[in-house]
């Protein structure tokens, strides 16, 4: 692209071009993770369509309004293709990924027949699983090691062999697994030394999930987590990744409710109208409902999810408007629903004089339907980053998560359109294009537009 940006050039990457295959590591081979799966090889075979992606489906503008141009964000910058992704993954239960998909009842019996030979292909690693993490929850394939420094050494391996056989150019990981208990971070989380050495000693405060984005980090593996638990947004683990220059995001895939919830307050706000509360409830009858009926999963489910609303309404700069909202969530599992989950939401909102007014939201969605594009435009990105040569943790692609993570002096990003904008611009930096502000003035009061306007 030619035009170049006024703001930041010194950031325009170099990418390396997307050749060979990309391996594409899923540690949790449930709904998600199949349902992702399965979306891609009926994608490759011209089947589906990658609706819900940006990668695929979405245009970029770029230059001024009176000469925009509007590549698809897949041409605009180089991303791996769909038919060079190679999978692997690791679950506690051993059967294949047709099995699963099946079970998991999200995409119709006739769409997974059509890509049965790929989906049984897929089988899934022995994991390393702690119960004491996911207490719903056991299976027989788990890998055994004397600690977990030597577990930790296995899943290396796993990663290594599986680039190897299938000769793989690149890898990048994301974290489809259960929900683990809600933890905060100890002391042996705070430098790659303590870390280690927790491993050594099988320290209790490290889960599962970190000793997947610690090998991942080890083999130069960007890794995204997609549930709420403590994963890779410790201070060793992004170390360790600014370190081995591998990109890092999480946290908590942005799908059904919280995606609402992000659409809505932002629009609340920008209209200044004061909330006094919002009710979330939803019920959910997949695994991952069965495994938040679990207090402690819960709590890690729920702190991701409170936090949206504090960082979009701003109360401590809008006391009048949002300093008693009394935001209550719940989650229900009630199995008849599966994976069709729905939530209802009640706001209780007031505008001028103070009068009272309700919205009431209704979302009948699909939660693997909702995440299975977000995966797929995760695994893309990464793999761009990689190639780009940003390393630590990657807030631009804050549009993803609930739980977004960013730099631990800065505050997370919560509102979607913001979101959006922060990952076109950075798209666009890195191809040294104009960053788009939509300020709009300049069309009207720049001198070239009076000039043009009044001939003058
Ligand atoms: N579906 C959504 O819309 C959505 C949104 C946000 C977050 N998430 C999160 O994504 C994750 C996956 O959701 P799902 O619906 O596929 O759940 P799921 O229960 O169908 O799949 C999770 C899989 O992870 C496996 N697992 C658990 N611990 C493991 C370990 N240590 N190693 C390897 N495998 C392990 C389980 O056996 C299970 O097969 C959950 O944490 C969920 O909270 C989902």
């Amino acid at each position: 692209m030619s035009q170049e940006s006024s703001l930041y050039p010194e950031l325009k990457r170099k990418i390396e071009s997307p050749e060979g295959k990309l391996g594409v590591l899923l540690p949790g081979m449930g709904a998600v993770a199949t349902t992702f799966m399965a979306g891609t090889f009926l994608i490759q075979k011209g089947l589906a369509k990658a609706l819900g992606s940006l990668t695929q489906m979405q245009r970029i503008r770029i230059g001024k309004r009176t000469d925009p141009k509007f590549p698809l964000i897949k041409e605009f910058v180089p991303l791996a293709d769909l038919d060079h992704f190679v999978f692997g993954g690791w679950d506690i239960f051993e059967s294949d990924c047709y099995e699963t998909a099946l079970n998991a009842g999200v995409l119709p019996k006739e769409s997974l027949d059509s890509v049965k030979k790929e989906l049984k292909s897929v089988q899934p690693m022995p994991a390393v699983f702690d119960k004491s993490y996911v207490k719903k929850l056991s299976g027989p394939n788990v890998k055994k090691g004397k600690n977990k420094m030597e577990l930790a050494k296995k899943l290396v391996r796993d990663i290594e062999s599986f680039k190897k056989e299938n000769n793989l150019k690149r890898t990048v990981m994301v974290w489809c697994g259960s929900t683990e208990v809600y933890t905060q971070p100890t002391k042996t989380h705070q430098t790659i030394e303590s870390f280690e050495k927790g491993l050594k000693n099988n320290s209790p405060d490290i889960s599962p999930s970190m000793l997947y984005a610690y090998a991942s980090i080890l083999t130069g593996t960007p890794y995204a987590n997609g549930a709420p638990n403590l994963s890779v947004d410790i201070p060793a683990l992004e170390d360790l990744a600014k370190i081995k220059k591998v990109p890092i995001a999480g946290k908590d895939f942005k799908t059904g409710q919280t995606l609402m919830k992000t659409i809505v307050a932002p629009g609340l706000k920008a209209r200044m109208l004061g909330l006094n509360g919002w009710f979330s409830t939803n019920i959910l009858g997949n695994r991952d409902g069965e495994v938040l009926d679990d207090p402690g999963s819960f709590k890690s489910k729920e702190v991701s999810k409170a936090s949206v609303l504090d960082a979009i309404l701003q109360p401590d700069l809008y006391p009048e408007l949002y300093k008693n909202v009394y935001h209550k969530i719940r989650i229900e599992y009630y199995p008849p629903r599966g994976d069709a989950k729905e939530g209802w939401d009640n706001i209780d909102i007031f505008g001028w004089c103070g009068l009272p007014m309700q919205i009431k939201i209704n979302f009948l969605c699909r939660d693997s339907i909702l995440a299975a594009p977000v995966v797929l435009d995760l695994v893309l990105l990464l793999d761009l980053a990689q190639r780009a040569k940003l390393s630590g943790i990657q807030e631009w692609l804050s549009f993803y998560f609930k739980s977004p993570l960013c730099r631990p002096d800065l505050k997370p990003e919560h509102d979607l359109f913001i979101q959006h904008l922060k990952l076109q611009n950075t798209l666009r930096i890195l191809r040294g294009a104009e960053v788009l502000d939509h300020s709009g003035l300049d069309y009207y009061e720049s001198r070239e537009s009076i000039r043009r306007l009044t001939g003058a």
